[in-house]
């Protein structure tokens, strides 16, 4: 490979960097005579320990689980602990309200679970649901209503985890959450620019008002001091009673009596029936390392292999990083395998899916020898659709990882930062507007632009599509990278990428994580790149005939664990302000 000598030259540093460093080194001081890890991919400097890490969005959200991790907690008491942190510090994507996906590796049995704790669509839902009077979709229901909301999975999801995979009580592990939501914390920069960003939908909900913003609405001030009473008070419910509080309990009656009063679906008895799937997660081999992801129905697993089965029958590490002839491959990649989203895709308890065939390494072979390497093949030839939208998507995923190599890559969401904005009156928190994520009718594109078929329509007790994409990576039968991205479709292109970057062009996972993105699914046909990327290089992707979307856009934010010879490297995004890697020292 192109890189290979430069490669060696940092496996020989990261040699001497496990000789030199004891203990956690927060690099970023690249003085003469430092050790030469400073070198390792420069200037991308991952966070570095051998006792255990947590990546998340949010700094005081890693902290609580590294601290975890501290007092002889597991990876999977630690992702708990961090996930209930984030419904506190997070709103706009940690939540209570919402659901996601967890994949568990435990290292004494080398086994890897995949927890698909999504939200599932309550009984009086239907295909019809969203559809207007004129035959269309009134796309305001479908995302800013009560009837947008899924039965939310995150409590039970959590509490599974840790019921059967950890080895703390929900008492202990929920203590910090229930802490920071009584106590406070200040305000930040983010989350005051995200709150005014949202305003118009959650100032038009009284109790998400109440909650987020200030009498006169303005959003939280900065360096404020945020408590939330009524959250507080829904933790403590669930530390007290377990996941049944949240869906037989005291907050059940809550969620269902906001749900009354606003013309929205969830009643107790969805609630009540709502259940985490263990699912068994997708596998794949690249290039000699084992990939395991998420299996439907998120669609984030099957066609990340898929494209990744497909690169592997190029020399992607020859090529340019990042440069036009390159851009062009993956973005064939992409398209293909998006096309495939749209058609077969859906929650496998209500449609079938075709994983063994999309998963053939032949099939990919064939997708892969449709791809012209000069020339960009129109959508339309592959299959018709509609144009994107331009919500920005808001999920968020953390990485966990234990001194004894058991490892928690979850991604979990609101689906919209915010959710759809509406909060449970004096339970404090938002909910999702996850019905979004089915196809509310073939051939109109859901917030993401994604189009679906018959296996993603609405049905009662049924789970929306999603693309998230918690992946764990192995090599010789033990993990190395734990990964995952925010960003609603454009989830699975940016796990994609990081992977590619670390196995094709041997880069550190800070500088994996940190160089520009591009992202591609097929429909609408554009080619969406991230600032970065040289006009030289978008010219010759136009005149290979890419659609390439006139504004730059930032796609994902990876929050990834790397494992080389026993040391653990952690990055979080600097695609989102501040560092959210706590090393366990
Ligand atoms: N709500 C975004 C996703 O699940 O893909």
């Amino acid at each position: 490979m192109r890189r290979h000598s430069l490669c060696l030259h940092r496996l020989v540093l990261s040699i001497c960097l496990l000789v030199i460093l004891p203990g956690t080194v927060s690099p970023g001081h690249a003085a003469a005579g430092d050790p030469p890890i400073f070198d390792m991919g420069a200037p991308f400097h991952p966070v570095i320990s051998r006792h255990g890490m947590v990546v998340s969005q949010e700094q005081l959200a890693s902290d609580i689980g590294s601290d975890i991790l501290r007092r002889g907690g597991n990876a999977i008491d630690a992702a708990v602990a961090t996930g209930f942190a984030l419904a506190v510090t997070l709103p706009q994507a940690g939540n209570l309200g919402g659901g996601g996906f967890m994949l568990v590796y435990l290292a004494d049995e080398n086994r890897t679970i995949a927890l698909d704790y999504r939200e599932m669509a309550p009984a009086a839902a239907h295909r019809k649901l969203f559809e207007d009077a004129q035959g269309g979709v009134d796309t305001d229901r479908a995302r800013f209503s009560l009837q947008s909301s899924g039965v939310p999975g995150t409590v039970a999801g959590l509490v599974h985890a840790l019921e059967n995979y950890g080895s703390m009580s929900l008492k202990q592990v929920l203590k910090p959450a229930i802490k920071l939501a009584t106590r406070g914390f200040e305000v930040t920069d983010t989350l005051s620019m995200a709150l005014a960003w949202r305003g118009e939908q959650l100032l038009e909900d009284p109790v998400s008002a109440t909650y987020f913003f200030q009498p006169d609405g303005a959003p939280l001030r900065v360096g404020q001091i945020w408590r939330q009473r009524d959250l507080a008070w829904s933790l403590k419910q669930i530390a007290r009673h377990g996941a049944r509080a949240f869906y037989r309990g005291a907050i059940a009656e809550k969620l269902v009596s906001t749900m009354e009063g606003g013309g929205g679906l969830i009643t107790l008895e969805d609630l009540e029936n709502y259940r985490v799937i263990e699912r068994k997660p997708v596998y794949g081999d690249y290039r000699g390392y084992r990939i395991a992801s998420m299996p439907p129905p998120s669609s984030g697993g099957i066609h990340l292999i898929q494209m990744l089965n497909m690169l592997e029958t190029l020399e992607l590490g020859d090529m340019d990083h990042n440069s036009a002839a390159y851009i062009h491959q993956l973005t064939e990649t992409m398209r293909r395998a998006y096309a495939d989203r749209s058609e077969y895709l859906g929650d496998p308890d209500f449609a079938s899916v075709p994983e063994a065939k999309l998963l053939d390494k032949a099939y990919a072979a064939r997708l892969a020898f449709s791809i012209d390497a000069d020339v960009a093949t129109p959508s339309a030839d592959v299959r018709p659709g509609r144009y994107l939208p331009a919500e920005s998507p808001q999920t968020t995923h953390f990485s966990v990882w234990d001194s004894e190599g058991n490892v928690v890559s979850n991604t979990y969401t609101l689906n919209f930062s915010f959710g759809n904005g509406k909060s449970v009156a004096g339970a404090g928190f938002l909910l999702n507007n996850e019905m979004d994520d089915f196809s509310a009718k073939p051939g109109v594109p859901n917030a993401y632009g994604l189009l679906g078929s018959d296996a993603n329509a609405i049905a009662p007790g049924k789970r929306p599509l999603s693309s998230m994409t918690p992946t764990i990576m192995f090599k010789d039968g033990a993990p190395v990278l734990a990964t995952g991205s925010p960003g609603g479709s454009t989830i699975i292109t940016v796990v994609l990428q990081a992977i590619v970057n670390v196995v094709d062009f041997e880069m550190n996972i800070a500088e994996a994580t940190s160089v520009p993105r591009f992202h591609h699914q097929w429909w609408p046909d554009v080619l969406i790149l991230e600032p970065g990327i040289s006009a030289d290089t978008r010219r010759l992707l136009v005149e290979m005939g890419h659609g390439v979307s006139a504004s730059p856009r930032l796609l994902g934010k990876l929050q990834s664990i790397e494992q080389r010879n026993g040391v653990l490297f952690g990055s979080s995004d600097p695609r989102w302000p501040g560092d959210a890697v706590a090393p366990v020292q």
